[in-house]
């Protein structure tokens, strides 16, 4: 790679030059190769197994920090600011910590706390942090002690830890990213599997981030080794053709996404279009009249081009706009229908 190509440093979202340093090769420095920030200042308190720890406090042994990682799955979780309820709403908590069960499950680890003690865990934690704007939850279980992570471990007790952060939900605003078709193939359930949320896994959307970052793109799409599309990097992706949704099947190598199926409901149910999972081409990217991409860390963005080819008109289109709307009012806890959706913590 020559430093030319480096310095041709690619359009962000909102069409402003990034200046991330990482993909030069200097050490990282608190920024991502995308120009953003790590959170500034930490939180009072994470939750590590049953205990509430005051951050600078909550360390483990440096020779822990490869092998921990090998089975560590988590989970990502947001909470909304309803500033007129004044109300922070956990969306779709029951689903994440389910889904966490799942993951450790498939790495064969148990769990010391029930879902109901996690969920106490996550209002105790959000409360002791006096989290009072949109934040991120991320509960992260592993095996400790040091244990080199190829070795066997039946059906063990992980240690949970959850942790919190300040992020701004995105959903006021229409966002367009344009995308790549990645030349990495996506992880399959037999090497990898992308049902399990585990650390491990995001190595596969790291090659497809870095590969998109280089080539001037905001994201990647992955295809599987089928050659049908899978998804981005790191969220779903749906396309809008003749007015149907389609999107591409569990089976299509995807997180099993939480955000993908509070979507299908909002399109079905609130704005009448009929959503099919198949697989999907390549090529049907570049002919669908919208595309987007969503899960918990994006939310809903459109995709303005794949490839270079334009999609739609380049901009959020109609379905696009209408369903952020409608997804907005959810996570605010303002969808009545939808009220067991949100959890609120105060
Ligand atoms: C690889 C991957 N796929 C899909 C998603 C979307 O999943 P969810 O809607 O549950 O956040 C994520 C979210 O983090 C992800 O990391």
């Amino acid at each position: 790679m020559t430093e030319q190509k480096l310095d041709r440093q690619p359009k962000s979202t909102t069409g402003k030059t990034t200046t991330g340093k990482t993909a030069t090769g200097k050490p990282a420095t608190g920024k991502t190769a995308t120009g953003k920030s790590r959170p500034e200042g930490n939180p009072k308190f994470l939750w590590r197994s049953g205990e509430m720890v005051e951050w600078d406090k909550a360390t483990v042994h440096l020779s822990d920090l490869a092998w921990s990682a090998i089975s560590a799955v988590f989970e990502g979780v947001r909470a909304y600011w309803n500033p007129e309820s004044e109300q922070l709403y956990i969306f779709h908590l029951d689903a994440h910590l389910k889904r966490l069960f799942q993951s450790m499950k498939i790495m064969r680890m148990t769990s010391a706390f029930s879902k109901d003690e996690l969920t106490a865990a996550f209002l105790q934690l959000l409360k002791a942090n006096e989290c009072k704007g949109d934040t991120y939850i991320q509960p992260l279980a592993y095996f400790g002690g040091g244990v080199p992570g190829y070795m066997a471990m039946l059906e063990q007790p992980g240690e949970i830890v959850i942790t919190t952060r300040a992020a701004a939900s995105g959903l006021d605003e229409a966002k367009v990213v344009h995308c790549n078709v990645s030349s990495w193939s996506r992880i399959t359930d037999n090497v990898m599997p992308p049902r399990a949320k585990a650390i491990t896994n995001y190595q596969n959307s790291r090659y497809v981030s870095t590969e998109s970052f280089i080539n001037g793109y905001d994201f990647g799409i992955i295809l599987n080794p089928n050659g049908k599309v899978s998804e981005a990097a790191y969220a779903c992706i749906f396309l809008i053709r003749d007015g149907v949704a389609i999107t591409p099947p569990l089976s299509a190598g995807i997180l099993e996404s939480i955000t993908r199926e509070a979507l299908k409901d909002l399109l079905n149910k609130e704005m009448d279009i009929q959503v099919i999972e198949r697989d999907v081409d390549r090529t049907e990217l570049y002919l669908a009249d919208e595309v987007f991409i969503c899960g918990t860390a994006v939310e809903l963005q459109s995709v303005g081009s794949v490839d270079r080819y334009k999609v739609g008109d380049g901009e959020q289109g109609p379905v696009v706009g209408r369903l952020r709307e409608l997804f907005r009012d959810v996570v605010l806890g303002n969808d009545l229908t939808r009220s067991e959706w949100c959890t609120p913590v105060y």
